[in-house]
């Protein structure tokens, strides 16, 4: 359904969303019902705790087992949805990824999405666990395992009271055992996606 040139649109689209946040109108994945929203990727990683998480826009979430006595690595991606309008609602997370396009899995990736607060100067590995109180404001949101030509509604919830931005992070379920991965390129047209007033 994607020209290259409304690729191209929906990659400057996310470009610019990450420098002008409030101005850059949504833009148009999979209309279902009501209006959808892509969400600015930011990626975070114990191996660099203190660094503000990245802008991409690849969704990359994985855990790399070391060997002992090394920990893990973990990487999380952080889907902030901007600009939702005063008075909307129904906001649900969905992904889709249209069959043919290119992910990687590898192990038995159950995604956790849990809720974080938003905050104008984004995220870190530190300030999402290593401050109290944490920033998660729902607990666990909901858990999705991403799969080549699937989709599914991870959850709904309000959206914000006045209008603003949903923020949530994506991270290895903490029952997976061993080392588990998924890796998306965003701008395919694939990956999560953010529809109100359904
Ligand atoms: C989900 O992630 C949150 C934040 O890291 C954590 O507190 C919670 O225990 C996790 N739950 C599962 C089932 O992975």
């Amino acid at each position: 359904m994607y020209t290259s040139n409304a690729l191209t649109t929906t990659f400057l689209s996310l470009l610019s969303l990450a420098t002008a946040l409030p101005t850059t109108p949504p833009t148009e994945l999979v209309p279902r019902c009501g209006t959808t929203i892509l969400p600015v990727l930011h990626s975070i990683s114990n191996k660099n705790p203190s660094q503000p998480a990245p802008l991409t826009t690849t969704f990359s979430v994985s855990t790399t087992v070391n060997p002992a006595p090394q920990p893990p690595t973990l990487v999380n991606t952080i889907l902030t949805f901007p600009s939702i309008p005063a008075n909307s609602y129904g906001c649900t997370i969905a992904y889709r990824i249209p069959s043919g396009t290119p992910v990687t899995i590898t192990g038995n990736p159950t995604l956790n999405i849990t809720t974080l607060g938003p905050t104008s100067a984004g995220y870190t590995w530190d300030s999402v666990y290593a401050q109290q109180p944490q920033p998660f404001t729902h607990g666990l949101f909901g858990t999705v395992n991403l799969a080549q030509g699937g989709e599914a509604v991870v959850n709904s919830m309000a959206c914000p009271v006045g209008g603003g931005q949903l923020v949530f992070m994506a991270a290895i379920a903490n029952w997976v055992w061993g080392s588990a991965g998924v890796e998306v390129a965003q701008q395919n047209g694939a990956g999560f996606y953010l529809t109100y007033n359904c």
